[in-house]
């Protein structure tokens, strides 16, 4: 398969500690595959405003820079836009994931970037489900999750209504995954999952279609070779649940490992480069 490099350029990747938090364990949707289904027994719960301080010393202590807040759905939280004003007041960069459902909300965000994540045209988180782009008051970052089912025309459409219609600026491509198989592994197919190669193939040629001027940031596991040397010998990501469980990478997420003493900048667990979290961002040329 021969990547249209010409077509794009390859931004070199800055590396950032950041710590993932986990606000709630509520959620408006129950999408097919969620892993967070797998890290919220117990009692649906909101992290206190406290805890997320906590959470948030021990984070700076340790070199975060970047806040991403997941959950769950993080507009369901009572005390999101207190947690926001905090992170802008000590200058921590912070991308909300959401499901899209809370656009409407006129909410300051103190700065915060919003990473939208859809799945296609219909469904629950399809494109179509999004509210009325005149009613949308925030910009944001679109993330398709790629599935078994998902065709290239999906992704092309998608991409294009993202840009044109919600005026997108960047638009991520990733792979669903899920536990739903016999060894419970993040990485093993399954009923929802596309298979890898076909993964890659959708991807290259949606980027030797794809003719708009977004952003495009891929998971580079599976997918192709960076010309880039990244820092995969570090690791950049801590996730930090409610009730301080803080876990090193997304491998861990899924198996529920966790450590207390973790670092940024170094790596616990057995993972090279096949990283999850390692991606390529490329951009198109100007035409
Ligand atoms: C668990 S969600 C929580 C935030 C928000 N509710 C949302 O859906 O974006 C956090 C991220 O995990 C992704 N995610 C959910 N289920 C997944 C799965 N089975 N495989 C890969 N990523 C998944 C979502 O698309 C989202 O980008
Ligand atoms: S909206 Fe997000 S947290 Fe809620 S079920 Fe879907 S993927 Fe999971």
């Amino acid at each position: 398969m021969k990547f249209p490099w010409d077509k794009y350029k390859e931004l070199p990747l800055s590396k950032r500690n950041t710590l993932q938090v986990f606000i709630t364990k509520a959620c408006n949707l129950r999408c097919p595959g969620c892993f967070v289904r797998n890290v919220s027994e117990g009692e649906e719960g909101f992290m206190s405003f406290e805890e997320y301080v906590s959470a948030l010393s021990q984070a700076i202590y340790k070199g975060v820079k970047q806040i991403n807040i997941l959950g769950g759905e993080p507009f369901l939280h009572p005390k999101l836009q207190r947690m926001l004003a905090l992170n802008s007041f000590l200058a921590l960069k912070t991308t909300i994931y959401t499901n899209g459902l809370g656009l409407k909300t006129k909410m300051d965000l103190h700065g915060a970037k919003l990473r939208v994540s859809i799945y296609g045209f219909k469904g629950l988180k399809g494109v179509l489900s999004l509210p009325d782009h005149s009613k949308v008051k925030h910009s944001f970052d679109a993330n398709f999750m790629v599935g078994k089912e998902t065709k290239l025309e999906t992704l092309l459409s998608v991409a294009n209504i993202c840009e044109a219609v919600y005026r997108c600026k960047v638009f991520f491509i990733s792979s669903i995954r899920e536990l739903d198989n016999p060894n419970q592994e993040f990485f093993d197919d399954t009923n929802l999952t596309m298979p890898v190669l076909e993964y890659k193939k959708l991807v290259h040629q949606f980027l030797n279609e794809y003719e708009g001027d977004m952003e495009i940031h891929i998971s580079k596991r599976g997918v192709f070779e960076s010309t880039q040397s990244l820092p995969h010998n570090k690791c950049k990501f801590a996730n930090y649940f409610i009730g301080g469980k803080i876990i090193q990478c997304p491998y861990d997420v899924i198996n529920l490992k966790y450590r207390k003493d973790y670092k940024f900048d170094s790596r616990y667990c057995q993972q090279n480069n096949t990283c999850l979290m390692s991606k390529i961002i490329l951009k198109p040329k100007k035409k």
